[in-house]
């Protein structure tokens, strides 16, 4: 069922579905997100049981500003306290110790909880609903099933899910991967999974460099080798490999999509191509849907030319690599 989030009438009625421990998709910068109460633990098993996901992963808690922040964590880290006060709203989320005996099911049992401001005005405004309709924050993974492309449009949200879902249309999201998440329990906060803020900008907000992620890290199944993937096989080849397996490929046996930034007279021939542009904010604006999109034009292998191995290519990379592993 649809809701129109240029409507202010219908985002205070999705805030309302919320307030009643019903579900709702809603849109942030980043994705979509599949929104339940945070505080309420039967509705928050509800989004386990809709995405496929297992109920110990944690979700992610959007909160109207840093003080609705305050009601899941008592403690807040100083490395925390800067980068909120730097990137919110904004696409990062903060790791920090949850206050007992609250979101407990959000958290997927640990006693961490994961927050963030999204930068949406859609979702800014359905937070300050749901805030007077007496909710404290809306935890919320990607709406998409688990292991699949996140969603970065509402059409993308209603084909992964059953038609009676309440989805809020905000139109296509803007940053397009999703949100920066940094650990900042320890003393040197750890990156968790890199975004469009970057590692640098980080760094240079908290003003020491991050720590990097170990065996002792909570549980992120962004990290899983195979998530985010395409239902096509996707490769990673850097231009010059790509070039020549183009060169070699002559007439191709399979339907071949080609995501690359390699001049067009190269990439003639019978692949499928599709333009990879110049920018990192650009590529991950539109990645998820480009994917989306080969798999719903029966690409049956996909082909993707590794982007920079620089600071503001990361997040990209990141999807990439996991999108490519199998
Ligand atoms: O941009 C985003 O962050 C989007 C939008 C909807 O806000 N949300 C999102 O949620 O990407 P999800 O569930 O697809 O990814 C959240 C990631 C997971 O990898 C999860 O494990 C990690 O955040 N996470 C959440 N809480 C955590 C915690 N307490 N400790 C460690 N990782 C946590
Ligand atoms: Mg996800």
């Amino acid at each position: 069922m649809n809701l129109d989030g240029s409507v202010p009438g219908q985002i205070s009625q999705a805030a309302a579905h919320l307030a009643a421990g019903e579900l709702v998709a809603f849109p942030t910068e980043t994705v979509y997100g599949l929104g339940a109460r945070a505080d309420n633990d039967v509705a928050v098993a509800q989004v386990f049981a809709a995405k496929g996901r297992p109920v110990e992963h944690p979700l992610i808690v959007h909160v109207v500003d840093a003080t609705a922040a305050l009601a899941f964590t008592m403690a807040l880290p100083e490395s925390a306290q800067r980068l909120m006060a730097a990137y919110w709203p904004g696409p990062l989320t903060v790791i920090v110790p949850r206050r007992p005996a609250v979101a407990a099911a959000a958290a997927g049992g640990q006693d961490s909880i994961g927050l963030r401001c999204p930068a949406h005005p859609v979702a800014l405004a359905l937070l300050r609903d749901a805030l007077t309709a007496g909710v404290p924050g809306v935890a919320a993974p990607s709406a998409n099933r688990f292991g699949c492309i996140s969603p970065t449009t509402a059409a993308h949200v209603r084909a992964e899910f059953d038609a009676a879902l309440w989805v809020l249309d905000g139109g296509p999201c803007e940053v397009g991967i999703e949100s920066t998440i940094v650990d900042c329990r320890a003393t040197q906060p750890v990156l968790l999974r890199p975004g469009q803020i970057t590692r640098s900008q980080i760094e240079a907000t908290l003003g020491q460099p991050l720590g990097w992620r170990n065996t002792h890290s909570p549980r992120v199944p962004g990290s899983l080798a195979s998530h985010y993937a395409p239902r096509a096989p996707l490769r990673l080849m850097n231009a010059a490999l790509l070039s020549q397996a183009l060169a070699l490929l002559g007439e191709a046996p399979l339907k071949l999509a080609v995501y690359s930034r390699l001049p067009s007279r190269t990439l003639a021939g019978s692949a499928w191509v599709q333009r990879m542009p110049d920018s990192s904010d650009a590529v991950a604006h539109e990645l998820f849907a480009v994917l989306r999109h080969f798999d719903e034009q029966g690409a049956q292998l996909i082909w993707v030319e590794e982007p920079p191995d620089t600071p503001e290519w990361e997040g990209v990379r990141d999807r990439l690599l996991k999108a490519s592993s199998t």
